[in-house]
């Protein structure tokens, strides 16, 4: 049987990287970066405070069913954040998880305003990705990004180990990162 595989994760966490090194390692696979297909298609209506495109999500459901109908046989991985918001049937969805500190060294690269970056730092520090994806899929783990990751979500996917959703708690790497932060007061005042 055909396997479906989500990638899902916070931006700069690894997905892409990982999606193809899975990809060589999987007979017979294809990669959707879902980013790319949201530019292609138009799939965006408007653009919001920090640039980023606000993503047509029904019009995004029927292309991605579209895209499996058309890979039927294939095994296909799909690469993108915003999969952990829809519903693909049958999917396994592996949500990557990255150290706070090195998201952020990674979305600076990137040239990513400050308020998007902070905004990315929280959902990967709450774990967003992965409370959508448990909400939205059957089959879901999370595994810290790596070298020895693609070997992981191999064993995965073959069952030679128990498919055991284990939950990664990043939240306390938070704080020390965003006190860094010029301009930024935490406090909590009674
Ligand atoms: N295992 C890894 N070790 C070191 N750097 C990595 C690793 N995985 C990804 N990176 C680097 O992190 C950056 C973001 O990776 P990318 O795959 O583009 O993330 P995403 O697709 O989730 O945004 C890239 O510069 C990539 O080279
Ligand atoms: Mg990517």
């Amino acid at each position: 049987m055909a396997m479906i595989v989500i990638i899902t994760g916070t931006p700069g966490v690894g997905k892409t990287t990982t999606a193809a090194a899975l990809a060589k390692r999987v007979p017979d696979s294809v990669v959707c970066n879902v980013n790319q297909i949201i530019t292609e298609r138009k799939l965006y209506s408007s653009r919001d405070r920090y640039g980023t495109k606000v993503v047509k999500m029904r019009g995004l459901q029927l292309e991605i069913e579209r895209m499996i109908r058309k890979n039927a046989g294939k095994n296909i991985i799909f690469d993108g954040h915003i999969l952990c918001e829809l519903r693909i049937r049958g999917a396994t969805v592996i949500v990557l998880r990255e150290h706070i500190r090195t998201i952020k060294k990674r979305l600076l690269k990137r040239g990513y305003p400050v308020g998007k970056i902070r905004e990315n730092l929280v959902c990967e520090a709450t774990d967003y990705c992965g409370a959508k994806s448990q909400a939205n899929y059957r089959k879901v783990y999370e595994l810290m990004s790596g070298p020895t990751v693609v070997d992981k979500i191999l064993q995965l996917l073959h069952r030679k180990v128990p498919p055991k959703m284990q939950q990664i708690d990043l939240l306390e790497e938070l704080v020390p990162v965003i006190k860094k932060e010029k301009g930024f007061a935490l406090s909590i005042r009674s």
